[in-house]
């Protein structure tokens, strides 16, 4: 990965590496820090801001549930992605801002007024066509009742890496999480869509789900094309009833998905799925 050789930094552009937190940081030792990821497309001739706005008070919304208070408000977060844009190679990248703490703490301590905020970005390759496979997993998705899953903690995401891991070790490319109900939720950073008879399903917000604001952008596309969509519990043992898959989020976007463990999909020439992905690369060719 080639990250930004700068990055915004408390308010300045400077180069990425004045932006390290203290070894000693609860950021590194209890995971306090919240994060989220955006996409700044390269147009031709110009940055698409890809639902920046919503990402950004996703962000400082989050930030501060974690009593992670930012003296920067939203507007000048966006201020701050423009900056940052302007030293960037013209090409697509992905946005990480991330509000953390720097100083050395090492023991709990809340009411901690050091919080900083960085942004920095890494180009990605967009409009992958490839399908995805994915493995059943034995991690369960954490529980909302643990930890909240519509702030994007640092430390909840230890739970997705397990998952990411055991899936790539296994030879696949990423894992889906059952809930403690045994209820499928969604791949290891990205929500979860099946197609039954070109309806869409996909599993409800019951709280364990990431309210992924591509899935949003997804539900909201279908409605407006007609295409019945229904937010449901999904269970595994379903999964062969189903005609097709795709996985969305802000780095995957929309790709087809060919397998949940044993069960197989040719969800790549599946008509909904084809439709689904390309409503959605014109909202970013845009
Ligand atoms: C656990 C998880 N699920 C789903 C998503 C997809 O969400 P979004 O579409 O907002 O990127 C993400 C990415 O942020 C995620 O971390």
């Amino acid at each position: 990965m080639k990250m930004s050789e700068r990055a915004w930094f408390n308010g300045q552009v400077v180069p990425h590496h004045s932006a390290d937190p203290s070894v000693a940081s609860n950021t590194l030792h209890l995971g306090i820090a919240v994060f989220d990821g955006c996409v700044a497309y390269w147009n031709d001739d110009h940055w698409h801001q890809h639902l920046m706005r919503e990402h950004m008070e996703r962000f400082h919304r989050g930030a501060a549930r974690m009593d992670l208070a930012l003296p920067w408000g939203v507007e000048e977060l966006l201020d701050g992605v423009h900056l940052l844009l302007d030293t960037l190679p013209r090409r697509t990248h992905y946005i990480r801002p991330i509000a953390y703490r720097t100083a050395p703490e090492v023991f709990f301590s809340v009411d901690v007024e050091s919080t900083s905020a960085c942004m920095f970005a890494v180009p990605i390759t967009r409009d992958v066509d490839g399908a995805v496979r994915c493995q059943l997993s034995s991690v369960e998705r954490v529980r909302h009742t643990a930890i909240d899953v519509t702030w994007k903690v640092s430390g909840a995401y230890a739970n997705s890496y397990l998952c990411e891991r055991e899936a790539r070790r296994a030879g696949f490319d990423t894992g889906v999480m059952l809930n403690s109900a045994g209820l499928i939720c969604e791949a290891s950073s990205s929500n979860l869509f099946f197609v039954a008879d070109r309806t869409l399903v996909t599993p409800r917000l019951d709280g364990d789900v990431f309210p992924g604001l591509t899935r949003a952008l997804l539900i909201d596309q279908a409605r407006a094309a007609d295409i019945t969509l229904v937010e449901r519990d999904v269970h595994p043992a379903e999964l062969p009833n189903f005609d097709a898959a795709l996985l969305c989020g802000t780095l995957s976007e929309v790709r087809p998905v060919s397998c949940i463990g044993d069960v197989n999909w040719p969800s790549a020439d599946d008509p909904t799925v084809r439709h689904v992905i390309d409503r959605f690369r014109r909202s970013t060719h845009r």
